[in-house]
C-alpha cells in the first residue's frame, strides 16, 4: 500500500486531479464531506487530506510515503525527507514587507511579525541583525499597519494585501511552489510505486 498525503485545499485538490487523469483515481475525494482517507484497493494505495503545514511531519515518521508540501513548510519546518519534484504550482514567494515610508534603523532591534519564526530568524541571523519575533496566525498585514511590528515576513502571491494596505516589500527571502516529498526508508522500499507516480506528476 502507497500512502499518499495530500494537502487539504485548492492545491491539494489541483494534484488530485493531476492524479486521477492519470487513472489513479479515489472516488468520492473530492466530495465535500468530513472523511479524510480513501483507498483504492486495485491501486494499492491511499491518500488521506492533512493539514498542508502538517504534511511534512507524515511524511518523515513514514505515516504517509510521500507527500505534497509548499516550499515555504519545507523551509520552516526542515523535514528529515526526500524533495523529489517540483510542481511548478502555487509559486509565489516568501519577502519582507513594510510600510511604504518606513525607515529601517540598524541600530534597533526590528520587530518581525510573521507565521514562519524559521524562516525569519535564520534569514536575519544570515544578515546578523537582531530580531524581536512576533508570532502571527494570518492577516499578518495588521500588524505593521497597525504598530505591532516594524516589518512582515510573508507570502506574496500577486502583490494585492500588501497594495491595498500601504505596504511593500523590502527584501526577497525565497521563491516557493508545491514540491513532491518522500520519506527516506519508503523511498528504498517502494521505489518503482514511488517513481511511477513521480512519471504522472512530471509531466
Ligand atoms: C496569504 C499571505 C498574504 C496573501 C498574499 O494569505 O499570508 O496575506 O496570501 O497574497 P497576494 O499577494 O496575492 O495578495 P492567505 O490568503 O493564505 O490568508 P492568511 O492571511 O490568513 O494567511
Amino acid at each position: 500500500m502507497l500512502n499518499i498525503a495530500l494537502p487539504k485545499g485548492r492545491l491539494g485538490e489541483k494534484v488530485y486531479k493531476l492524479l486521477a487523469s492519470a487513472g489513479y483515481e479515489f472516488p468520492g475525494i473530492l466530495d465535500n464531506s468530513r472523511k479524510l482517507v480513501f483507498e483504492n484497493e486495485n491501486l494499492k494505495m491511499r491518500c488521506f487530506w492533512v493539514k498542508p503545514f502538517d504534511v511534512p511531519v507524515y511524511v518523515e515518521r513514514g505515516t504517509a510515503d510521500i507527500g505534497v508540501a509548499g516550499k515555504d513548510i519545507l523551509l520552516e519546518r526542515n523535514p528529515d525527507v526526500y524533495e523529489l519534484l517540483d510542481l511548478k504550482a502555487g509559486f509565489c514567494r516568501m519577502a519582507v514587507a513594510a510600510k511604504n515610508d518606513f525607515y529601517d534603523d540598524p541600530e534597533k532591534i526590528l520587530r518581525v511579525a510573521t507565521e514562519f519564526p524559521n524562516i525569519a530568524k535564520n534569514y536575519y541571523a544570515g544578515l546578523g541583525r537582531e530580531i524581536d519575533i512576533i508570532a502571527l496566525r494570518g492577516s499578518l498585514e495588521l500588524a505593521p499597519v497597525l504598530g505591532l511590528s516594524d516589518v512582515i515576513v510573508d507570502i506574496v502571491e500577486t502583490g494585492t494585501t500588501l497594495r491595498e494596505n500601504n505596504l511593500s516589500v523590502i527584501n526577497f527571502i525565497a521563491d516557493l511552489s508545491a514540491r513532491l516529498i518522500a520519506n527516506k526508508s519508503a523511498y528504498k522500499f517502494k521505489e518503482n510505486e514511488i517513481s511511477n507516480f513521480v512519471k504522472v506528476l512530471a509531466v
